[in-house]
């Protein structure tokens, strides 16, 4: 079946109400209809839940939003993490074949351990340090060993205008006086709406179907989250001072990988597709929604 009738023969959204599936809902419409599912519809870790919801809805195309993605939270629910983050993305990816679907599923930088020193290719080592980041190598395995047409993007550090993210707690801490964010652990900060739209530039693809696999699809560059304090202070125009602190200064129930930048070339290579630097890319956001 041609790329573009996936698609339009519909698209099975999971995790629709969280930051990244809010954003799919929108950027997705024109390809076909979307059907989303929010974890009030869909526990995606119930595999007899999965199975009915697909079978019903008969996809073309699943695409996988829903995480448990707590990350301190889930050293103390190690089994809720790998419940959701591992064996769900497996029973989707079961459900996919089932029908003939092709499957999108999202993972995360933290499943590096930060030591490279360079950005991460696609084949470098994975050493989750993090619970969180076990549970989400796990998932991507799942989906990776069933024979079906699956694209695994890795992402980091995913934010937004709205909801939850580094970027809106910024903006409330900052009503408070100096922040101090920590300086000492570098990533890609990524819109949602740049994941959404990496997400259809792959689904329109004309060569897609003989592209699936793994993918890193996060912003170009790099910055530590003091880094992106600061440019987010700047975009709001806000008065405040941004003081650096180290990993050490600020204790998490979760280790964090220090370095864990994505190298985002087998995108280029394979499907043409680049992601903007993280910084224009956050500069795109405020011109769109000043
Ligand atoms: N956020 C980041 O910085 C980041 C970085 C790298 C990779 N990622 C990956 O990117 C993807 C999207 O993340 P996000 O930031 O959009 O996460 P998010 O805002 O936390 O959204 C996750 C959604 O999944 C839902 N969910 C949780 N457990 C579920 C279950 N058992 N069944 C069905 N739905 C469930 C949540 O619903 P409830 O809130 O109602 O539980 C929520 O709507 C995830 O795969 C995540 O691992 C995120």
């Amino acid at each position: 079946m041609a790329h573009a009738d996936k698609a339009r023969q519909g698209i099975a959204l999971f995790g629709a109400q969280g930051q990244l599936g809010r954003a799919l809902a929108q950027v997705l419409a024109g390809l076909g209809p979307v059907h989303t599912l929010s974890h009030a519809d869909c526990d995606i870790g119930d595999e007899t839940a999965v199975h009915a919801a697909v079978r019903r809805l008969r996809p073309g195309v699943i695409v996988n939003a829903a995480a448990y993605t707590a990350v301190d939270k889930a050293e103390a629910e190690r089994d809720t993490a790998l419940r959701i983050n591992a064996y769900g993305p497996g029973y989707l990816a079961d459900a996919a074949l089932s029908v003939g679907a092709w499957l999108v599923h999202y993972s995360t930088d933290y499943v590096f351990d930060g030591t490279a020193g360079r950005p991460y290719r696609e084949d470098d080592l994975t050493a989750p340090l993090n619970v969180y980041g076990e549970s989400k190598r796990l998932g991507e395995e799942a989906v990776l060993a069933r024979p079906l047409t699956a694209f695994v993007l890795r992402t980091a550090w995913l934010y937004d205008r709205e909801g939850r993210n580094f970027l809106t707690t910024v903006r409330r801490l900052a009503a408070n006086g100096p922040l101090r964010i920590v300086c000492d652990q570098y990533g890609s900060p990524t819109p949602v709406t740049v994941l959404a739209q990496t997400t259809r530039a792959i689904l329109v693809h004309p060569r897609a179907a003989d592209c699936a696999g793994l993918y890193h699809a996060a912003c170009d560059g790099a910055t530590s989250w003091h880094g992106f304090a600061e440019a987010i202070v700047r975009s709001f125009g806000l008065a405040v001072a941004v003081l650096p602190i180290t990993t050490a200064d600020y204790p998490t129930a979760a280790h964090r990988p220090a370095y864990s930048v994505l190298d985002g070339a087998r995108l280029k290579e394979h499907l043409g597709i680049t992601l903007p630097s993280w910084d224009q890319a956050l500069a795109d956001l405020f011109m769109e929604r000043p």
